[in-house]
């Protein structure tokens, strides 16, 4: 069996899989165009959010038997298609579920008190301290949209940091956000209430946009919103928009529709924005976890036991 691991994967799944006889090819960075010319050798693909898993690609992966996204969001692989071929798709559902709850945490603090721009300032020689004055968690409102996994940890640890925490999940029942400590609210009242929102979602037809011009221009003046999800849930040019008309205090961006992002995004530049480049899950420790997930689920699909599909 062999086994392609498309986007670099950490050491430690990967030596699951050779121990169990399967050779492993690993590339840091495939292009398209390469993946597409020798997927067909492949038995298994383990891919992160770079190498998109497109029809051709199955179609020209005559041998796939699975792939594994060592990651949560499978928006990067036509799943249909691989199921509708046979071809099984696993991910980690859990395995960067802290990091990207305390990456969403680290944004949130790092806008609401400017420290990247006064960071970067003050390297540079400058003293700012009446420029840079920020604004504090305890007693603002959060709205969770999303209280998955990674939503109940930053309700969680909101609560720590005293914010009043409300949450929009129309598959969370009144019981579980109790047991959460959230009020559950419609999307209408986190918009109007919240000081802060963050989304944890993942991009559907039904959230491409759930942020958009209208909604924005119905929240508090100077709300302040976090995208660690998944690029697209808040629309980037109307996020913008709403930036450089005063709605918008501040925006703390990890995740962008297209990544990298191109060079004239419309968020590059603006006050109060903090970007990073889709490091949600970025620790050594969940790398470490999501590379064991997709290889256990690897190995045991090779063998014939059931798997838990994406
Ligand atoms: C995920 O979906 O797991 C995260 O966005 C991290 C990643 O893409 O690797």
């Amino acid at each position: 069996m062999k086994i392609l691991a498309a986007d670099g994967v950490s050491p430690k799944g990967i030596e699951i899989l050779r121990n169990e006889g399967y050779e492993v090819v690993v590339k840091d960075k495939l292009p398209a165009d390469e993946l597409l010319a020798i997927i067909g050798e492949y038995d298994a693909l383990i891919v992160r959010s770079a190498s998109k898993v497109t029809k051709e690609v199955l179609e020209a992966g005559k041998n796939l038997k699975i792939i594994g996204r060592a990651g949560v969001g499978v928006d990067n692989i036509d799943v249909a298609e691989a199921t509708a071929r046979g071809i099984v798709v696993i991910n980690s559902p859990g395995g960067n579920t802290i990091a990207a709850t305390e990456h969403t945490m680290g944004m949130m603090l790092a806008m609401a008190r400017h420290i990247p721009i006064a960071n970067e300032t003050t390297q540079k020689g400058e003293w700012n301290r009446k420029k840079y004055v920020g604004v504090e968690l305890r007693g603002k409102t959060l709205g969770i949209v999303g209280l998955g996994r990674i939503g109940a940890g930053i309700a969680k640890r909101a609560q720590a940091f005293e914010m009043d925490v409300i949450g929009y999940d129309p598959y969370v029942t009144e019981d579980r956000a109790k047991a959460m400590g959230v009020r559950l609210a419609s999307l209408d009242d986190i918009v109007a209430e919240s000081d802060f929102i963050t989304v944890h979602m993942p991009l559907t037809a039904e959230t491409r946009n759930m942020f958009n011009k209208d909604n924005l221009h119905k929240m508090k003046k100077g709300v302040r919103l976090i995208n660690c999800a998944r690029g697209g849930i808040i629309n980037e040019q109307d996020l913008a928009d709403a930036v450089k008309e005063g709605i918008v205090a501040g925006a703390a961006i990890d995740v962008f529709t297209s990544e990298p992002m191109p060079a004239d995004h419309p968020l590059l530049g603006l006050p109060g924005v903090v970007l990073t480049p889709h490091l949600g899950a970025s620790t050594v420790e969940a790398q470490i976890g999501v590379s064991i997930d997709v290889a256990e689920g690897i190995r045991a699909h090779l063998k014939g036991e059931p798997v838990m599909t994406a």
